[in-house]
């Protein structure tokens, strides 16, 4: 039995699913994001339940991701948001792998190989809205459809752009980016390319701006069960997928003076019990929640003293009854009532759920309950 573990529910995946489906129209298509191993949920196993619940397109960021997913047997269109390298063009177009494209040598290099390979390449065309990341800047769009209509063995499938404040109250900016990508769109449809897909949507985008549904959006957090911000206008109803467990492996009741761990950045103020639990920063658990987070242990509370340090965190007990050695302690999740969120711990540690879980997702074990399939 592992010290600590993640445990994976897939029925609430399914739940996040439907709700996605239940914001948009219809008609419109959904790319499941699963790229980062699924945001630390389980790259394989997720998409095979977003392939049952009829997702459309499945979406990661490089080659050996989708290249993994065929390998698992889903045949769903993939696409590859960070585009291809030209050494893996060959493999991508035999398996109908198909790269975002923002670089014309990677078009070219694209062309060169559909044609050798007597097939056409799907692909989308990312452009840039205002993100300032990646994609065909709006204002150079013309000179590269222009050279892009030139090269043979193609197929232009979609043109997708991303937001960057879809998730802030104020929707100026995403109105902005929307009336850039219409742009976009427009002089795409003058080159003569025929758009099956337009998307611009994330989940905050396909939560708060129906307007930019479009044919396909594109969803991760919420996939995941957590909501992309606090500022949505239009509010949805979650359930959290990841849970992180561990078993305390050790009991003690310290004096009033005794210092905890590390750096001795606690004294203990009074008699106090003190369960040691089996997780660190090596698993992902970061050291900004060092005196500031909290488990549950019994369906309680238990806040962090001392530092996390590597493989150990040491939690107060003494308000809790009966606590035991091998007890399990829930330190994302639900425990009898209560709950440590992923938006409690991003809050804690200055960042964003994305980010709680990848760094916990990427545990050793991982358990997936509630799933279609057999594990
Ligand atoms: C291009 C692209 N589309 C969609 C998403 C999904 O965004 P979210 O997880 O906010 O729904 C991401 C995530 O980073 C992305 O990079």
């Amino acid at each position: 039995m592992p010290l600590n573990w993640v445990e994976i529910d897939l029925a609430a995946l399914r739940h996040n699913f439907m709700q996605v489906r239940q914001h948009i129209l219809p008609e419109t298509q959904i790319l499941g994001v699963v790229k980062s191993d699924a945001y630390g949920h389980g790259m394989v196993p997720v998409a095979r339940e977003l392939a049952q619940s009829r997702c459309h397109f499945l979406g990661v960021s490089k080659y050996w991701e989708a290249e993994k997913l065929r390998k698992a047997g889903l045949e769903l269109p993939i696409i590859v948001l960070l585009g291809l390298e030209p050494e893996e063009m060959d493999a991508a177009i035999a398996q109908d792998i198909r790269p975002v494209l923002y670089r014309m040598d990677h078009a070219r290099s694209l062309s060169q190989r559909a044609v050798r390979h007597q097939k056409k390449a799907s692909f989308h065309v990312k452009v840039d809205t205002g993100m300032g990341r990646l994609g065909v800047p709006l204002e150079k769009l013309s000179t590269f459809l222009g050279q892009l209509k030139e090269l043979p063995g193609m197929h232009l499938e979609g043109v997708l752009s991303h937001f960057a404040v879809a998730d802030e109250g104020d929707k100026t900016y995403s109105e902005l980016q929307l009336a850039r990508f219409k742009e976009a769109l427009q002089l795409t449809r003058e080159y003569g390319f025929d758009v099956a897909y337009a998307h611009i949507s994330n989940s905050a985008g396909l939560l708060d701006l129906p307007q930019a549904q479009f044919q396909l959006v594109r969803p991760g957090i919420m996939l995941y069960g957590s909501p992309p911000s606090d500022d949505l206008l239009n509010p949805v109803t979650l359930r959290p997928v990841m849970t992180l467990k561990a078993r305390v492996i050790q009991i003690k009741k310290v004096s009033a003076g005794q210092p905890i761990g590390y750096g001795r950045t606690y004294t203990t103020s009074k008699v106090t019990t003190i369960a040691t639990l089996p997780v660190g920063y090596d698993d992902g658990y970061s050291r900004h929640l060092s005196n500031k987070g909290a488990v549950l242990i019994k369906g309680q509370r238990a806040p962090l003293v001392g530092r996390v340090s590597m493989n150990l965190i040491t939690v107060d007990v003494t308000h809790i009854q009966n606590v035991s050695e091998d007890d399990e302690a829930v330190l994302l999740g639900q425990q009898e009532g209560n709950r440590i969120s992923a938006e409690e711990i991003a809050r804690l540690c200055e960042t964003i759920s994305y980010e709680v879980f990848c760094s916990l997702g990427r545990n050793r074990h991982r358990r997936f309950l509630n799933g279609t399939f057999p594990e």
